[in-house]
């Protein structure tokens, strides 16, 4: 690939969410070629049928994320991995059983057959996007996690870098010279007392990559009130508007402690192997 590449994760089922990205990317001239979801199109919100719709008639190349490998297995849960009994396993009991009676046996055909990862050669780099971690499709990678956990998962690879998701809010980093990228969610926020969702533009040149997280504003108001008007429980509804997550089950507590700071994400350049510039039709 030698022009912008838009990644993002979770669409979580919020068809407002992605009309809003499908425009964005429409209006940025970039097709849904060159889009790449990092997994989990359907979960917390009100419309799984709907946003599936969208995804597969937009043909947006897609990692399966652990919901889809959970629906299209007929699973009893989402397997998110959260402990039985907190927050996050009871809010997940409700969309979940909501999504499983939305899907047609084509949705599920469709979810099944996701790759679990997609190469991507970005200004010569190689680049595998996955969901979760290398081998587990639902580890939680936050930007907290030390730089041993990163230089590990992305060596598991076998790239030299890694575009994931499951997480759910976006951040960047460097780890001796490889790169673990994730997008953020644009179907929830990202937990910064903000509605905004987040996607991402890697712009590939002979130097480098530049890497530019980016908010989406959407119909959060709509998405919310569907999931009421679906009789979805109230904690997701409400992290819409709020921006602010039902439940920190999941974040560890550097995360934590940044709760309700809106996000700022700067954007990032990594450079073309070893520094040197790549002859423009390498790139
Ligand atoms: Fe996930």
């Amino acid at each position: 690939m030698d022009a912008p590449l838009l990644c993002f994760g979770g669409p979580y089922s919020n068809r407002q969410a992605l009309e809003a990205l499908l425009a964005e990317a429409a209006r940025l001239g970039i097709s849904p070629a060159r889009m790449l979801c990092t997994g989990d199109v359907v979960a917390y919100c009100a419309e799984p049928a709907a946003t599936l719709d969208l995804m597969i008639a937009a043909g947006i190349p897609t990692v399966m994320g652990n919901c889809e490998e959970s629906l299209a297995g007929g699973a009893a849960d989402c397997g998110c991995g959260f402990e039985a009994g907190t927050a996050c396993d009871l809010l997940a009991r409700g969309w979940f059983a909501h999504a499983d009676r939305q899907v047609t046996p084509a949705h599920r055909a469709w979810m099944a057959a996701l790759p679990r990862r997609i190469d991507v050669t970005l200004a010569g780099r190689r680049l595998a996007a996955i969901h979760g971690g290398a081998t587990s499709i639902n580890r939680f990678l936050f930007a907290s996690a030390p730089d041993a956990v990163f230089a590990a998962e992305i060596a598991g690879t076998g790239a030299e870098g890694v575009i994931a998701g499951h997480c759910g809010l976006p951040f960047t980093r460097l780890v001796e010279g490889r790169l673990w990228h994730n997008a953020g969610a644009i179907g929830m926020p990202a937990h910064d007392a903000t509605p905004r969702a987040w996607f991402s533009l890697l712009t590939p040149s002979p130097e480098g990559i530049r890497l530019e997280h980016r908010a989406l504003a959407y119909d959060h108001a709509a998405a919310a009130r569907a999931m009421r008007d679906a009789g979805l429980a109230e904690g997701y509804a409400a992290a819409l508007e709020t921006g602010l997550w039902p439940s920190e089950d999941v974040l560890p507590p550097a995360e934590r402690a940044r709760r309700g700071q809106p996000l700022a994400p700067p954007p990032l350049f990594w450079p073309s192997q070893d520094g040197h510039s790549l002859p423009r039709t390498m790139t």
